[in-house]
């Protein structure tokens, strides 16, 4: 199939544009309320033209129904530093009224057999273009610093080992996921404290 890939895949690029500026946006407006930011960072990407191809094939999607049936051609991720932080993020983007979640996925309280923990907004987006609106679905993850640390040491060594990960390396990532589960527990204890501190921090830098 012959298909201007740039063509159809910019909707999803200028989502994904847009929604990165968005976001980064309340991250000051956050600092300006002298609040706990519950935003760290935010990055997205477009889904590169080969990763499209072979999930295509993995997942048995036909090329001419990516729109509706490849849920992460713009994906989002939103950074917290507390996994509570994660819930207000939810609610947050569950009232915005520039985009319509579709469904969820809870991967924080039920984690993957992976060990990955995250939650997932599976959302419509409408992107206005020279002369229609066009409305994409976009894939938001949200999750902690520590989940995006393991996930995205875990996500190289996919690339090396193609998911089948020898015994001794499954052992050390599912240890791994348990130290940062522990770790999100811990900084949750004494969130309240950290808290104080960084918008101390903040005041101080102004
Ligand atoms: P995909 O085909 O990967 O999109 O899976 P899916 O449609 O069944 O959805 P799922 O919610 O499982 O995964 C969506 C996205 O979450 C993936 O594209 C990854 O970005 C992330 N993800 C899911 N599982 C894992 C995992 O075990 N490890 C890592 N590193 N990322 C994961
Ligand atoms: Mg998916």
């Amino acid at each position: 199939m012959n298909r201007d890939w740039e063509l159809f895949l910019l909707p999803y690029k200028q989502t994904v544009d847009e929604l990165k500026v968005k976001l980064r946006g309340l991250r000051g407006m956050y600092q300006l309320r002298k609040e706990h930011g519950p935003i760290e960072f935010v990055t997205g990407r477009v889904k590169p033209i080969n990763s499209i191809i072979m999930k295509s094939k993995t997942r048995g999607i036909s090329l001419d129904k990516l729109e509706t049936d490849m849920e992460d051609l713009a994906g989002i991720r939103i950074m917290c530093p507390f996994v509570e932080d994660i819930h207000d993020v939810v609610s947050m983007l569950k009232k915005r009224n520039d985009l319509t979640v579709v469904y969820e996925k809870d991967y924080v309280t039920n984690k993957k057999d992976s060990g990955y923990r995250s939650y997932h907004l599976i959302c419509e987006y409408p992107v206005q273009l020279i002369d229609e609106v066009k409305v994409v679905l976009v894939e938001i993850q949200i999750r902690t610093l520590a989940m995006n640390f393991w996930a995205s040491i875990e996500h190289s060594l996919n690339y090396k080992y193609q998911g089948e990960f020898p015994e001794e390396i499954n052992n050390r990532l599912q240890k791994a996921a348990e130290s940062a589960f522990q770790l999100d527990e811990e900084m949750s204890t004494i969130r309240e404290e950290i808290k104080e501190i960084q918008k101390n921090f903040r005041y101080s830098q102004e």
